[in-house]
């Protein structure tokens, strides 16, 4: 079966594409490299021992996706992961965002009708949540305000593709709502590569742990949760890479309709229990300060994950010391990441 993969070279279109060719599909594969490199899918080539068929195209120019479909006919189904993702850039750069984004998935509706391809599995994100109703939050708590535009991109993808569904009631749309992936295959020859000053949590204690930043900054400790840090529900990639493949499963035996998917761990983690998960596959201490709140922040988001269990037969299975330590492991073989270079 013929998978078309956007975004592929990214952190986990690149686990999940090692996964597919493990599964026997054929994947094709394209990025723009905006923010990746083409050196994850030749790590993928070689740890599975398999091709990818890989094109440096941009979802925000038709002629390439025309370029992709017309030569590769017969595609059953597409996962899109192509999207710029930076909260803060996208509170600054919003229509950048907003055209990439949204412009870009457009466009890939518009050739996957023309090249009646009707499976689509989007990654979407815990953020559609706002600050949840709800807790653990299940796929029917509603839909809140985004405070980003980043956020409001992946609330009207979804939106955007059930209309779509709706208009074509013979297509299958999955929207996976992702909660915090982190970690690494556990070769250690692929993981994540923030460029610049990494956002998220595991990346910055990472780049501390290796020596590339002084000391961790914990965003708030007077948070409402039990020892004032930040709770969020953290799912290692290999995991999350394993629910598009349940999902792809899932699509196939659709005939027609919207899902949607919460893939989390159920299990909350402040920003401490994660600091010293990390500290003990390093084997020392860490240094931090306490830092103010980031705005737009809330005290805590987790999933209940167990719709995945029932409906795609998924449940993560890695705990916060299998995140810690692949990612750890990933980051000291990998210290400057894919280029090897310092910035
Ligand atoms: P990533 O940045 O590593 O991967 C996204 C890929 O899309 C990159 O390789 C980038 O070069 C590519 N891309 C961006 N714009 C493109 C364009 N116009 N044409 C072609 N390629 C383009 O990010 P990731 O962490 O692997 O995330 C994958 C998807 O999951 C994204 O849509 C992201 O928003 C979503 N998501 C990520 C998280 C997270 O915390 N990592 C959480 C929830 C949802
Ligand atoms: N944090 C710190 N210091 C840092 C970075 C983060 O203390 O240097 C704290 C944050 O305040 C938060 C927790 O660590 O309490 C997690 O922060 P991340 O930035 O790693 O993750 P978020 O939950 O804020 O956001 C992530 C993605 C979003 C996505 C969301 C839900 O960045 O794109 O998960 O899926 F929408």
């Amino acid at each position: 079966m013929k998978i078309l993969v956007t975004g592929g070279a990214g952190y986990i279109g690149s686990h999940t594409v090692l996964q597919l060719l493990e599964k026997g599909y054929e994947v094709v594969v394209f990025d723009n490299l905006s923010n990746s490199s083409e050196e994850a899918l030749k790590r993928v080539e070689k740890i599975t021992g398999k091709k990818v068929k890989f094109y440096k195209a941009d979802m925000c120019v038709p002629e390439d996706l025309e370029k992709i479909f017309s030569e590769n006919p017969g595609i059953d189904s597409v996962i899109h992961f192509a999207g710029l993702k930076a909260v803060a850039v996208s509170v600054s750069q919003p229509v950048e965002y907003y055209k990439n984004n949204i412009c870009g998935t457009l466009n890939l509706i518009e050739a996957m009708k023309k090249y009646n391809v009707k499976n689509f599995i989007f990654s979407s994100s815990a953020t559609v949540y706002g600050v949840p109703a709800e807790l653990p939050i299940t796929e029917s708590c509603p839909k809140g305000t985004c405070t980003n535009p980043y956020g409001w991109t992946k609330w009207m993808i979804e939106q955007i593709l059930t209309d779509v569904q709706t208009a074509n009631p013979d297509w299958n749309v999955i929207l996976l709502r992702y909660f915090n992936p982190v970690g690494a295959h556990e070769s250690g020859m692929i993981g994540e590569d923030p460029q610049g000053v990494p956002n998220n949590l595991t990346p910055y204690i990472a780049q501390v742990a290796v020596g590339r930043r002084p000391h961790l900054n914990v965003n708030g400790n007077d948070y409402n949760t039990p020892d004032g840090t930040g709770v969020r529900d953290y799912i290692h990639v290999v995991d999350l890479a394993a629910g598009h493949i349940k999902a792809l499963e899932k699509i196939s035996e659709m005939s027609g309709g919207v899902k949607v998917y919460n893939l989390g761990t159920g299990k909350g983690s402040s920003v401490f229990e994660v600091l010293h998960a990390y500290e003990r596959a390093v084997g020392h201490e860490l240094p931090y300060v306490i830092a103010p709140r980031r705005p737009g922040d809330t005290d805590a988001c987790y999933a209940d994950a167990s719709l995945a269990e029932r409906e795609l037969g998924w449940k993560a299975e890695k705990d916060l010391d299998d995140m810690c330590r692949d990612s750890w492991n990933w980051q000291s073989k990998n210290p400057y990441g894919y280029s090897g270079k310092p910035e």
